[in-house]
């Protein structure tokens, strides 16, 4: 089904849906942006989406032109006029949310004063993934390209300037692989270029800290803090090569697909080459535990 969009204020459907070429965000890739989903319609962790949109947003001086709970609003407002369109054959679907704030309409030249920062929401269905990629797993390929370096564009806030990543996507799908995975300026293992990665080693469960240069995803934060909870150690570290290598399971973490077991990284198997016995008991649990969060503990 059609895309529903909220942009500046006004709801409209997919081919109406659209920026000036004079937007910032379309010039500079001046912008921000998060991507949230629902469950059973309930937008997940949204609280902590539009925390890390200001975040992201105060790094680049870029002023949210409003505040939580009208973009709360204006994001309910998208959901429900997409369940309203005429040709909404089916709702059990899950939605996928993407807020964008950017620099907006200004002249061509990067004067931030003169410009009207825009707010776009686009709203569309969560792509299911083919089930073999949580039944059976996926594979990786480092990729040349390497995340952006810390004092340059920030992995930490989710920018619109995306070059680095769409070409470390682009290298990963020449090589076959579901995801690309970089490593950073000092060649530690960062993040793939729309997710963060975890392995797991003796039981215990590892993910690159935030000074390796990643994006402090939601999903790896909500990971964290459960994953103890299931008695299940879990601590950021430094992630060379060999540690991906010589891991007994890994997987990424990312909002659309929640957890995706990786099985082999560059042509080489990671662990048994099966999704592990701990990545797929924290898969079963972190689904749980979303649908805890939204109110309908024991619903799947
Ligand atoms: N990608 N790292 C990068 C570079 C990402 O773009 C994403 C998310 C993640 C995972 O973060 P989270 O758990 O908050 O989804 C890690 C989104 C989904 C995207 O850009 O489409």
């Amino acid at each position: 089904m059609a895309a529903v969009a909220y942009v500046n204020g006004k709801i409209c459907r997919q081919q109406d849906a659209l920026i000036s070429v004079f937007d910032h965000g379309f010039l500079y890739g001046e912008g921000v942006y998060e991507v949230a989903r629902t469950y059973h319609r309930v937008p997940f962790l949204m609280d902590r989406h539009l925390r890390r949109l200001r975040n992201s947003a105060r790094m680049i001086g870029l002023p949210v032109p409003m505040s939580d709970a009208e973009i709360q609003r204006a994001v309910q407002e998208t959901i429900d006029a997409y369940d309203r369109q005429p040709d909404a054959e089916r709702t059990d679907h899950e939605l996928y949310i993407r807020v964008l704030v950017t620099r907006g309409l200004g002249e061509l030249n990067y004067d931030p004063d003169v410009c009207v920062p825009s707010v776009v929401i686009i709203v569309k269905p969560n792509p299911q993934p083919d089930p073999a990629v949580h039944e059976r797993g996926v594979s990786l390929a480092i990729v040349s390209m390497i995340r952006n370096h810390p004092g340059s564009v920030s992995p930490l806030m989710k920018s619109n300037n995306l070059l680095n990543n769409a070409m470390a996507m682009q290298e990963a799908m020449r090589k076959g692989a579901y995801e690309g995975l970089m490593r950073n300026y000092r060649g530690e293992l960062a993040e793939c270029a729309s997710s963060n990665i975890f392995v797991v080693k003796d039981g215990a469960l590892r993910t690159p800290p935030l000074q390796a240069g990643i994006l402090p995803g939601i999903t790896r934060e909500f990971l964290l803090e459960i994953a103890p909870l299931l008695g299940v150690p879990a601590a950021e570290a430094t992630l060379r090569d060999d540690d991906l290598f010589g891991a007994d399971e890994a997987f990424l973490s990312i909002t659309t697909r929640e957890l995706v077991p990786v099985v082999a990284v560059d042509g080489r198997t990671i662990g048994t080459g099966r999704p592990g016995p701990i990545t797929r008991m924290l898969s079963e649990h972190f689904h749980r535990r979303a649908m805890e969060a939204i109110g309908m503990p024991g619903h799947h």
